[in-house]
């Protein structure tokens, strides 16, 4: 069964490596979807490519593949930006933040014309419930938590790469978005996971029938 997933998560993952395109400047995202994308972006041996990574791990993975890595100070938009999910709603909202990685996945994907998700079936939900990843101010943290009731610290998980508490959210969710005012509303929270549909272009998921495309809406 994990192979299985495992393979409808590299077939979504490879068909989505076939947008990047030889002058862009692109996004890569972060988690074991991802980890299949990087080298079917490599095996493309695109020559004048720029890349910015979501995290750490896709930074160090994409290095060993020879995909170069820069910082995200250099560039002030990015053509395309590629990156898994957590859950995806019909309309293609999105919850991130499985790896504590949604912030840095929010301002990547927020400065992308393009923003593709890539997901296996079992990530296609009805209706996004909780967790909802959150990462948190260390400062306050605990009248950060009550301000976000029911709320709570991740365990065993480490702080962000800028060096935030890393928590979720576990009450309901229904209609995201004012839920994810009132977490927007709060001072001592650096970024949320709920990410709106108008942020999503395409969504790729791989299923048992093969690679099924939804576009959301066109780029910006
Ligand atoms: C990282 O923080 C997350 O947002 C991931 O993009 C998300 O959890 C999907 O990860 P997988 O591809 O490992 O399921």
């Amino acid at each position: 069964m994990t192979e299985d997933l495992e393979a409808l998560k590299r077939a979504a993952a490879e068909a989505a490596a076939q947008l990047v395109q030889d002058g862009m400047a692109v996004g890569l995202g972060t988690g074991s979807t991802v980890r299949h994308l990087l080298p079917a972006i490599a095996a493309r041996q695109l020559r004048a490519v720029r890349y910015v990574a979501t995290s750490p791990a896709t930074a160090e993975q994409a290095m060993a593949l020879g995909l170069a890595i820069e910082p995200f100070d250099t560039l002030d938009r990015l053509d395309l930006a590629i990156d898994g999910a957590d859950q995806v709603a019909a309309d293609g909202a999105l919850v991130k933040g499985g790896g504590g990685a949604h912030v840095r996945e929010k301002v990547v994907a927020g400065a992308a014309d393009r923003f593709v998700v890539i997901v296996d079936a079992t990530k296609a939900v009805e209706a996004l419930v909780a967790p909802v990843p959150l990462e948190l101010l260390a400062f306050g943290l605990r009248a950060t938590l009550a301000q976000i009731a029911p709320a709570a610290v991740r365990d065993g998980a480490a702080l962000s790469p800028d060096g935030n508490v890393i928590a979720d959210y576990t009450g309901p969710v229904g209609d995201a978005a004012p839920l994810a005012a009132r977490l927007d509303g709060v001072p001592g929270v650096v970024g949320h996971g709920l990410f709106a549909a108008a942020m999503v272009s395409d969504v790729f998921v791989g299923g048992s029938g093969g690679v099924q495309h939804r576009t959301v809406r066109s780029g910006r």
